[in-house]
């Protein structure tokens, strides 16, 4: 690993993005030597701040997550601020000097990283005045990093695609996926991969089918602004569920490159069943959460949160059955489900093998158990495999053993770790775990028949779900009609 130098400017210095992930994300690159003395950051936004204002921010955030300090101050020296109007050439003019100063004074040889995290209504004016007012004009490297929402449907998606085109090429576009930057998310290619004892297994012969969960115990809290246009389909489906479906589902590339990495990953999308009009029924299930208890305290429902329209036709829950219609995954469902206020917050996969043709060991009303393997992603990281062997003692019947392996690091929720080994990435110019704009628009494309149908028929049955539940009955029934219910593993 090599340090890197480059400027950083991030639009929305100020947001909870940035000082939850991105400041303590870039101090523990600093702190492993990662970012060598060569790198400054420019912070954007549009309160007024001095930069001694705002390198106390950028301190106090590191601080809050709960990194030892040592060092602090002078990583903080790196940081600077502008106030900016984002639809002002002038303001642009002076971030341009600012920028070209730093450049001079640290050595960052004219290499230009703009990270957008902000709200996504501005990404295109940005991206357009980066260009027009000569701030992508470097004889270094330019990036743009840009955070989600990547568009609210296709047509947006594509009108914001046009925009940041206009000024960066495709290879300079970061859409970030912060679950591609999570260990056990990027560990699925290699469990896949690099084991004898799975790729020969990973297709419809053996697999009987995937399950992807994400459940979240948390309700909207503040957003309610933002997610009654967006609901958990586009919220957490469109990108990081098919994400993860597309790594799991993907042909081993040729090479481990972004280019071949990418296309695998595109061609599952593309053969991805389409769902549309009433069929959606058949395959989709959505949720919202009433009012309740969560941990003996009472929360409200979904409709009484700020900001939320109190006969609100937004789903907190999605349940889902995707079919991937090539030769490899033909006739093996990946069901996918994602909601907030659950019972729990975990992320995890859970692969189910057939049963093997014979089964020596059957006994009447105990079936042999079907091996698994669970892909732990949140809150523990691991893997376990649930094989069958034989029980203690006399006899030769069968029980399950679990074979686990825990990966001791961290083991917080949606930590910096992510976005610490994305900046990393995009600083060195590695792509491969960003979004390719095909994988935007074609989710898009899946996603959008979905909630055009659910938009266009009133859900009656909302709220369907209590705080701290497993989701709607509904989402059982989908796995049950096809034979199957959700693995509950630990
Ligand atoms: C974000 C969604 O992309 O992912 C949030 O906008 C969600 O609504 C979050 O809570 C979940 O991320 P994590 O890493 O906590 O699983």
């Amino acid at each position: 690993y090599k340090e890197q130098t480059s400027l950083i400017m991030i639009f929305g210095a100020t947001g909870d993005l940035a000082n939850r992930k991105l400041y303590p994300s870039l101090y523990r690159l600093f702190r492993k030597g990662l970012l060598s003395e060569r790198f400054a950051v420019i912070g954007v936004a549009r309160r007024p701040l001095t930069n001694e204002q705002f390198q106390e921010n950028v301190k106090n955030s590191v601080l809050e997550a709960k990194e030892t300090g040592n060092n602090i101050e002078e990583f903080a020296s790196h940081f600077y601020y502008h106030s900016h109007d984002v639809t002002d050439s002038g303001s642009y003019t002076v971030l341009k000097r600012m920028a070209e100063d730093l450049d001079n004074q640290y050595g960052l040889g004219g290499n230009r990283i703009f990270y957008l995290a902000m709200a996504p209504e501005f990404f295109g004016t940005i991206a357009l005045h980066l260009k027009s007012d000569g701030l992508t004009d470097v004889p270094g490297f330019k990036r743009l990093v840009i955070e989600k929402p990547f568009g609210h449907d296709l047509a947006s998606a594509v009108e914001l695609n046009e925009k940041i085109r206009k000024a960066f090429s495709e290879d300079e576009i970061y859409r970030i996926d912060h679950y591609l930057g999570k260990q056990m998310v990027q560990n699925i290619e290699v469990i896949r991969f690099a084991n004898a004892l799975f790729e020969p297994l990973w297709n419809n012969r053996y697999i009987s089918n995937i399950q992807v969960t994400s459940s979240e115990t948390l309700g909207v809290e503040e957003r309610g602004r933002y997610y009654e246009n967006s609901g958990a389909l586009r919220d957490m489906v469109q990108n990081h569920m098919l994400q993860m479906v597309a790594l799991l589902a993907m042909e081993p590339p040729i090479k481990l490159t972004t280019d071949e990495i990418r296309s695998e990953k595109i061609r599952v999308f593309r053969s991805l069943r389409e769902i549309e009009g009433d069929e959606v029924a058949k395959y989709f299930v959505r949720g919202q959460y009433g009012a309740g208890e969560m941990n003996g305290l009472p929360v409200p429902a979904y409709r009484d949160e700020p900001m939320v329209d109190p006969h609100s036709n937004t789903e907190t829950y999605v349940a889902g059955k995707l079919m991937i219609d090539n030769a490899r995954w033909a006739g093996v469902p990946f069901y996918i489900r994602t909601g907030k206020r659950l019972g729990a917050k975990s992320t995890k996969i859970v692969v189910q093998f057939k049963d093997i043709p014979m089964n020596l060991y059957y006994q009447p009303n105990k079936p042999l158990n079907p091996n698994l393997l669970v892909i732990h992603i949140q809150p523990e990281e691991g893997i376990t495999l649930h094989l069958n062997a034989k029980k203690a003692g006399q006899g030769m019947d069968a029980t399950e053993v679990k074979l686990s392996f825990a990966n001791t690091s961290v083991n917080e929720m949606n930590t910096p770790e992510a976005y610490e080994l994305l900046l990393y990435d995009c600083m060195r110019g590695d792509a491969t775990n960003f979004a390719h704009w095909d994988e935007v628009a074609l989710s898009w494309s899946f996603v959008d028949k979905i909630s055009d149908y659910w938009e266009s028929t009133k859900e009656e049955s909302f709220p369907n779900y209590a705080p701290g539940s497993r989701g709607p009955e509904a989402a059982e029934q989908l796995l049950e009609k096809d034979g199957f219910f959700w693995w509950r593993v630990r």
